[in-house]
């Protein structure tokens, strides 16, 4: 590790800079070709330091991650799990849902982040019913993965199980539902999530719609239908996975009802393969409201950015003060189990 230069300003261990960077010039094997897109800006320094020094100034608001147990809800492929990790985090368990970019991550740091083994346990899971005991944990972390969680009320209620008293829950999200800019922006998005057309949209890029993906499940799980018939059925499933497709089909195919669910505009597409959702909206201190609920103290903060510069930091600190929820770009939750 000795020949690595951490660029100016980024606040990251060597060892994490280092490994990163392998980890995407060599590839190991099997790796899901996605890893590059969602991780490739690691490999340049401007957007490597803003990438980390946002991640510094989300853990400062719970005092850092040194020593404790951490569990990263829709940890992807792990990047943020190894950087809390190389920040001397004791565990850090990630939970991700999908098992490729589960997969991915395992690969990666068998590959080049070796001396993360026993500190950093990835896992295929379900942040709605996580692979972790009671009363275990000190931080759940959830990184642009809340608005992705089919069942949010579960992922809050097993915050509330596995934390510790005084452990924290912190959420970080883009997609500020307060914010009526952002929520028109996001129906658009969720229409071609769901019907296409495939590319370029605003920051986004629409992949293969869903609609596409259920006559996908559709020709797998009944060959015998033809292609109109799978047409036809894929559009009436919107917003089902895998398995109540399946069941609705079979149920449909042996006399009983056809299903009946079109993609009613306004509402957020579901993934059917693994079943989660895209880019739901949440208003901040809705989420902080269900927490205190749930025996938290919460709070909301509105979030405008600042990890590019410490000019834009400090005005965000100021902003963060007013109620600018509607105005914010994103938002941040903070939680303290009570
Ligand atoms: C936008 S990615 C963020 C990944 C990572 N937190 C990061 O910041 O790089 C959201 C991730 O949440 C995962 N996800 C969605 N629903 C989930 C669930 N119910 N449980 C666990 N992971 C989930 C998705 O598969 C995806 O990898």
């Amino acid at each position: 590790m000795t020949e690595t230069t951490v660029p100016p300003g980024v606040p990251a261990p060597a060892e994490f800079v280092h490994a990163a960077r392998l980890a995407l010039s060599r590839t190991p094997e099997g790796v899901d070709p996605w890893f590059h897109q969602y991780n490739g800006e690691l490999l340049d320094d401007r957007r490597l330091r803003t990438w980390v020094r946002a991640k510094r100034q989300l853990f400062d608001l719970i005092g850092g991650v040194r020593d404790k147990v951490v569990v990263d809800a829709g940890s992807g492929f792990g990047m943020v799990s190894n950087l809390v990790g190389c920040w001397g985090a004791r565990h850090v368990c990630a939970v991700e849902v999908h098992t490729p970019m589960a997969e991915s991550h395992a690969r990666v740091n068998a590959a080049w982040f070796p001396f993360l083994v026993g500190r950093v346990f990835g896992l295929r899971g379900d942040a709605s019913h996580l692979p972790i005991r009671n009363a275990s944990t000190d931080v759940v972390l959830s990184i642009e993965a809340i608005s992705h969680y089919y069942d949010v009320d579960a992922f809050l209620a097993e915050c509330a199980r596995v934390l510790r008293p005084g452990g924290h829950v912190v959420i970080s999200d883009g997609n500020n539902g307060a914010n009526s800019r952002i929520r028109a922006t996001t129906l658009e998005l969720w229409r071609r999530f769901e019907l296409g057309p495939e590319g370029p949209f605003g920051d986004h890029v629409i992949p293969e719609p869903m609609v596409s993906r259920r006559e996908r499940v559709l020709r797998q799980s009944f060959p015998q239908l033809d292609a109109g018939r799978v047409a036809a059925l894929a559009r009436v499933t919107s917003g089902m996975d895998r398995a109540q497709i399946v069941a609705a089909v079979t149920s449909h195919l042996a006399g009983g009802p056809a299903p009946t669910q079109a993609y009613v505009p306004g509402t957020c597409p579901r993934e059917p393969e693994w079943g989660y959702v895209l880019e739901q909206l949440f208003d901040g201190r809705d989420l902080a409201a269900r927490l205190e609920r749930l025996g938290f103290d919460a709070r909301a903060l509105p979030h405008f950015g600042g990890a590019v510069n410490d000019v834009v930091h400090a005005a965000n600190l100021v902003l963060r003060r007013l109620p600018t929820h509607r105005w914010a770009r994103a938002y941040r939750v903070v939680a303290r189990r009570r």
